[in-house]
């Protein structure tokens, strides 16, 4: 069976073929009919689908993360397009290829060699002799290489983690440079290890989260695995190990944010601007990426954030008639009283 993938999709066209299934729920319609709601994904995209024909059956075939054959054809909803799904089974595993169902970053082992040449950079021999735990971990440093950043918001691919540890890595190292009253052996250090816990608090493979992720977070794991590596140093020092602690602890910024602690230091204080920024970064990128279409001038509504994002180039917008045209449909604060879209409580902050 030949593999079609997401982003090519159109209209009326019939589906035969190998997806991840990522949501299923069993809904009623106003007149008690049971349907199927759920998201496919691959690695070009993720779609939403309807089953409405022996719904009940269907839901025992297959569950969330499981690889899944789909017959149904394409339809469109609210300007979206939909999968209207005619049946769902669990794949057999030499009818899809793992490499077209999951993205990876590009340049992974690239990305890997910087953030080695950034934490070589250290100079502190307590700190340099820390991040060595680290990366002379090969378990934890296999995970964190294949780790994603997050389950859909942002690097929610294959080599996402390392490549979103690398850039607030990058950004911090150079907002140390010109704030030169920061450390940045600790800043470097910080910045490496601020999302470690994501590699145990997701499963990179089926972009969900693991049971111990959704019962405590990457934050709290993130802390434990740091308070483990430190153990192994005899005699480190305490205030290097309370700011390090603190950088994990409060790179989320706000308590509202799942923070136990507000950034306090200014290492802490760099890292959680520089994680905000390169995830709020890619995280858009992508939406430009896997929206942009011919004639379309603004991504579907995101919910998490209450708006819809500009996604055509600007240099493809031919004239101020073109952007006026298009700005007639609804603004996107109409489309707030629609329902939010169902987040676990972590989706909301995968920073
Ligand atoms: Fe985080
Ligand atoms: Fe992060």
């Amino acid at each position: 069976m030949d593999k079609k993938f997401i982003a090519d999709f159109k209209v009326n066209e019939k589906i035969d073929s190998v997806f991840i299934l990522r949501k299923k729920n069993l809904k009623l319609t106003k007149y008690d009919k049971p349907y199927l709601e759920m998201t496919f994904a691959d690695k070009t995209g993720k779609i939403e689908g309807r089953l409405w024909d022996s719904a009940e059956k269907f839901n025992e075939s297959a569950v969330t993360g499981d690889f899944i054959h789909v017959r149904g054809t394409v339809d469109k909803f609210r300007e979206e397009k939909q999968l209207k799904v005619d049946s769902i089974a669990k794949a057999d595993e030499r009818a899809f290829q793992y490499e077209d169902m999951v993205r990876v970053a590009e340049e992974r082992d690239k990305c890997y060699d910087n953030i080695l040449d950034c934490l070589g950079n250290i100079k502190d021999p307590w700190i340099l002799k820390l991040s060595r735990l680290f990366t002379d971990d090969e378990k934890l440093m296999s995970s964190f290489k294949d780790g994603i950043g997050g389950k859909s918001w942002h690097n929610a691919y294959i080599g996402g983690l390392m490549e979103h540890t690398y850039e607030v890595m990058y950004i911090s190292g150079q907002m140390c440079d010109l704030c030169r009253e920061a450390d940045k052996d600790i800043t470097l250090l910080g910045a490496f290890i601020h999302d470690i816990g994501k590699v145990l608090e997701l499963d990179a493979k089926k972009l969900e989260y693991t049971v111990e992720g959704g019962l405590l977070g990457h934050i709290t794991i993130g802390y434990r695995i740091l308070t483990e590596k430190i153990r192994e140093i005899k005699d480190f020092p305490y205030d290097l190990r309370l700011r390090l602690e603190h950088i994990i602890l409060s790179h989320h910024g706000e308590y509202e944010q799942q923070s136990p602690v507000l950034p306090k230091t200014l290492e802490a204080t760099i890292i959680y601007h520089a994680d905000e920024l390169v995830s709020q970064a890619n995280a858009i990128k992508e939406i430009q990426v896997r929206e942009r279409e011919e004639g379309k001038l603004w991504s579907s509504y995101v919910s998490i954030k209450r708006r819809k994002y500009f996604i055509k180039a600007p240099e493809i917008v031919s004239s101020k008639e073109e952007i006026s045209a298009e700005a007639k449909e609804p603004p996107s604060d109409e489309y707030e009283s629609l329902p939010e879209e169902k987040n676990e409580p972590n989706d909301l902050f995968e920073m």
